[in-house]
């Protein structure tokens, strides 16, 4: 059963969010009303695939679509030109015309990945999001931003295209390793900063029950994010204005992971950060009330979030900073919040603030 729905309003590109528990067996039903074409092709990875592709396979062979398979190993390294390129083979080699459909069943990976070639495969495909991180399910499947990355950087070959629906299953999360949910909670947070004091005292007094996935905090906190996602992306799709705002804690937070080489934070965990860093920043220039500035780290303080003291050079964060492909002529932009529920983009950031922050990241979250 469907137990809420979402639009995303885009003109003749709206669609629908879907939010239920167990609702497997309407999947292809719900493809049918959406006119989704016969032939489908599933993308997924290998883990997602051990615990959900079989089901879904099933459900839809049942309603008599003609399904197909592509299961890839998990990481963000799949993430490549070269990957999509075997995928487009593989789709070449199977005969799968413009009349056909991707569904991405799984985390941001997947959904991005998938993305990516639904967009370009044939000058586009229809897409389908079935997102099984709570990553995924809050942000990445919402929105239309698809992509791969390049060795030079993150996400630098990518476009924007639309899903035909979304479709969140919160059981899906019951397998998702702990580490996972705390990537997920990550962007639950930034969304209470940026736009909503009132969802952010929510998690303050959920947190504990919400890390656990107790279903029904789930929904609500699951539906609160993609209500906010999906009317920034409404308002602009395409990142002229509005939706930069969806980067707070991301300016720091991209510079940590890179600086860490991909390998010391996972995306979450550094988006984290870069709001314990960002509201830090935030309060030194005056722009943050001190009083939120301690509700927001003593949250973020409350996630198993520790790394080596020194796995962050300075210089090499600072370097990565600049050249985030949001900075402007070598500046970083940064999303500061001015109060819980609302943030002001700030081009003039000095850098001993910005290592004032990362003094303070060190000391707090640091190990040895
Ligand atoms: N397009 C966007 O707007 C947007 C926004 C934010 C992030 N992203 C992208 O999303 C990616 C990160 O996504 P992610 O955090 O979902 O990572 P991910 O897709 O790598 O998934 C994390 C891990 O969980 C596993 N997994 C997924 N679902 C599972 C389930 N239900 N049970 C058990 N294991 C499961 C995966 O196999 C993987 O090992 C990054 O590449 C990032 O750039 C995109
Ligand atoms: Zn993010």
């Amino acid at each position: 059963m469907i137990h809420r729905q979402i639009d995303v309003a885009l003109g003749d590109r709206s669609y629908p969010i879907y939010f239920g528990k167990g609702f497997g067996s309407s999947f292809a039903p719900t493809c049918q009303q959406h006119g989704i074409p016969e032939r489908i092709v599933i993308l997924t990875d290998s883990n997602v695939a051990h615990h959900y592709l079989d089901p879904i396979e099933k459900n839809l062979r049942h309603f008599k679509f003609s399904v197909s398979s592509i299961v890839i190993p998990p990481g963000e390294h799949q993430k490549s030109l070269s990957r999509a390129n075997q995928i487009y083979t593989q789709l070449l080699k199977e005969g799968v015309g413009r009349k056909s459909a991707i569904v991405a069943l799984g985390g941001g990976v997947v959904g991005d990945l998938a993305g990516f070639v639904a967009a370009t495969y044939q000058r586009g495909v229809t897409l389908v999001q079935v997102p099984t991180t709570l990553l995924a399910q809050v942000d990445s499947s919402v929105g239309g931003k698809v992509a791969v990355n390049h060795p030079l950087g993150k996400n630098m070959i990518g476009s924007f295209f639309q899903p035909r629906f979304v479709w969140i299953d919160a059981d899906t999360l019951s397998t998702l390793p702990a580490r996972e949910v705390v990537c997920g909670l990550g962007e639950v947070a930034k969304y209470g900063v940026v736009f909503d004091a009132e969802f952010f005292a929510y998690l303050e007094t959920n947190l504990e029950r919400i890390q656990q996935l107790d279903p029904e905090l789930m929904l609500t906190v699951q539906a609160r994010c993609c209500e906010l996602k999906a009317h920034v992306v409404s308002e602009d799709e395409r990142e002229q204005g509005l939706r930069i705002v969806l980067n707070y804690g991301h300016t720091v937070g991209h510079a940590l992971e890179a600086a860490g080489s991909y390998r010391v934070l996972k995306h979450g965990e550094a988006v984290l950060l870069g709001m314990a860093a960002e509201s830090f920043i935030a309060r030194e220039l005056g722009l943050l009330p001190p009083g939120d500035h301690e509700r927001i780290m003593k949250l973020v303080q409350r996630f198993p979030l520790r790394f080596g003291k020194n796995s962050f050079a300075p210089a090499r964060v600072l370097a990565a900073l600049t050249r985030d492909k949001k900075s402007i002529d070598g500046k970083a932009r940064f999303v500061l919040p001015v109060r819980l529920g609302e943030v002001q983009v700030v081009d003039e950031v000095g850098s001993p603030v910005v290592r004032a922050s990362l003094r303070q990241l060190a000391d707090v979250f640091g190990t040895k």
